[in-house]
This record gives structure tokens, sequence and C-alpha cells, in this order.
């Protein structure tokens, strides 16, 4: 991507495609690592509602609501200067049709400065995506393994394997580009499908363990920096992040303790 420090805007997503430009977007879900992701040149924030089972404590994204979604993207898209903010659409907040995912993303919008919203599933979801988009509302779809959907798919499992699953996904990707969204996240998908995928639409694919042929790629970013013990087989750790706050940690403990913090350096002599 052209590294100036433009605002990226929806349209920006195809000419990067048209162009042969890799976009890279991460999570966020605070203001403090909007920040510094948008001064790194990430293009592309997303509000996943992943912080259920990275930052509020759950086991699944299901619990996640559309207020705990308000209050997390308001964040991220009030520190930001370059990079497109996109909010996730949590599970219960569009299923019943293209009404439900109407209002849930006008409050979105209105409510949190965010560019887009994301939501799961393909030819299922095309009604609403369609609403959406003819409110003006950008959309990016989301195709693979879809976690609000986990207990139907039996965990985090690689989809579109065999001719007919590929077919299905083909199917739900243009379907989702029909009814107008601007990018669609394949997460867990064969490489090849991935690659056929990407060939066959005209907007962006954005990866996520769906191999190097996509468009652009997408990580958690407490799996990219390294923040637990464990991270996804398609998530390298780019950094030990959990490690150097820990230490850091430790070492603030360590001298609250010993009596040599705060020294003269950081008090106030008057
Ligand atoms: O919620 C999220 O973080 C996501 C990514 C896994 C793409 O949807």
């Amino acid at each position: 991507m052209d590294p100036t420090p433009r605002k990226m805007r929806i349209h920006h997503l195809a000419q990067a495609k048209e162009r042969g430009d890799k976009l890279a977007m991460l999570t966020a879900y605070d203001a403090v690592t909007a920040r510094i992701f948008d001064d790194a040149g990430v293009e592309l924030l997303l509000v996943g509602d992943s912080i259920g089972n990275t930052m509020l404590g759950y086991t699944t994204t299901l619990p996640v609501t559309v207020d705990q979604m308000v209050v997390a993207a308001r964040a991220v898209a009030g520190a930001v200067h370059r990079a497109l903010v996109v909010v996730d659409m949590p599970f219960g907040s569009y299923e019943a049709g293209p009404e439900q995912a109407l209002a849930s993303g006008t409050r979105l919008m209105k409510e949190t400065g965010a560019a887009a919203v994301k939501l799961e599933g393909g030819r299922r979801v095309a009604a609403q995506v369609r609403a959406l988009t003819d409110a003006g509302i950008p959309v990016v779809g989301h195709l693979g393994y879809t976690p609000q959907s986990e207990h139907l798919l039996g965990g985090p499992r690689v989809q579109g394997r065999g001719e007919d699953a590929a077919g299905r996904l083909h199917a739900d990707a243009l379907a989702l580009v029909d009814a107008g969204a601007v990018a669609i996240v394949l997460e867990m998908v064969p490489s090849p499908v991935a690659r056929e995928l990407t060939a066959a639409v005209p907007v962006p694919t954005i990866g996520i363990g769906a191999g190097p042929d996509c468009d652009g790629q997408v990580l958690v970013w407490v799996d990219m920096a390294g923040m637990g013990d464990w991270s996804p087989r398609f998530a390298r750790r780019f950094g030990e992040v959990g490690q150097a706050l820990a230490d850091a940690a430790r070492a603030y403990v360590g001298e609250v303790h010993g009596g040599s913090f705060p020294d003269d350096a950081h008090s106030f002599a008057e």
C-alpha cells in the first residue's frame, strides 16, 4: 500500500485490489492499541466480536452485545487518523432479517464513527447485506470458518475442503458481492480455494488462515503480538509482547516492594 498517511476510504479497497497492493488488517478493541496500529501503518482495523474471547473473558464470541461493540468501536474510531475502521455485528444482531440488520447497523454507524460493518455468512445474509448497502452502510462479509456458528461447525475447523464445499463458498462469495459487500474475510480456508475465490470476486479478500494469495491479511492482535501462551497455527507471533509486559510488571512490583520506586526523579520536591 501507499505509505503516505492519507485516510483510508472504502473506494481505496477496490483500488488496492486493482493495483495488487496487499492490505494489512488487525483487530483492535481500545484506543491505546488502535493508535499504535494506526501509526504502524495498518490500513484496516477490525473491532472484532473476538473482543468476547480476547478481552471480556467469554469462551466464544456469542455473548457479545451491540452495546459492547459500540463502546469498543467508539474508542477505536476516535483514536485513528488513517485506518479504516470496521465494526463487527455481533451474534443475534442481524440474523432475523434485513430490518434487524438495518437497526443494528444504523446504531453501530451512528454511535461509533466506524466506516463499515462486518457480518458472518453468505447467501443466508445476502438480503441483510443488500439492505445495509442500500442504506449507505458499507458491509464486509465473512466466509469460511465463522466463529458465531462455532457450535454448528464443530469448533475452529478448516472450511471449503472438497469440491462441494468449495462450490458453496464460491456461491456465497458471489452472493455477497451481488448484494454489495465491499470486501470479504476468508477464515480457515485452504489456500487454493482462497486463491480461486480471490480471482473470482472484484472486491478484496482478506484472509486469516487462508494462505498468501488473498488481497489482504487479518490477525487477531493478541495472537499477532504473542500476548498469550498459545496462538493459532495460522497466526505467526510477530512479537512476545505478553512476556515483555509480564517482565515490566515484575520489575515494577520488585521496585515497589524494595522501596526503590519512586526515586527522586519520579517525585515532586515541593
Ligand atoms: O472477530 C474477529 O476478530 C474476526 C476475525 C477473526 C476476522 O472476525
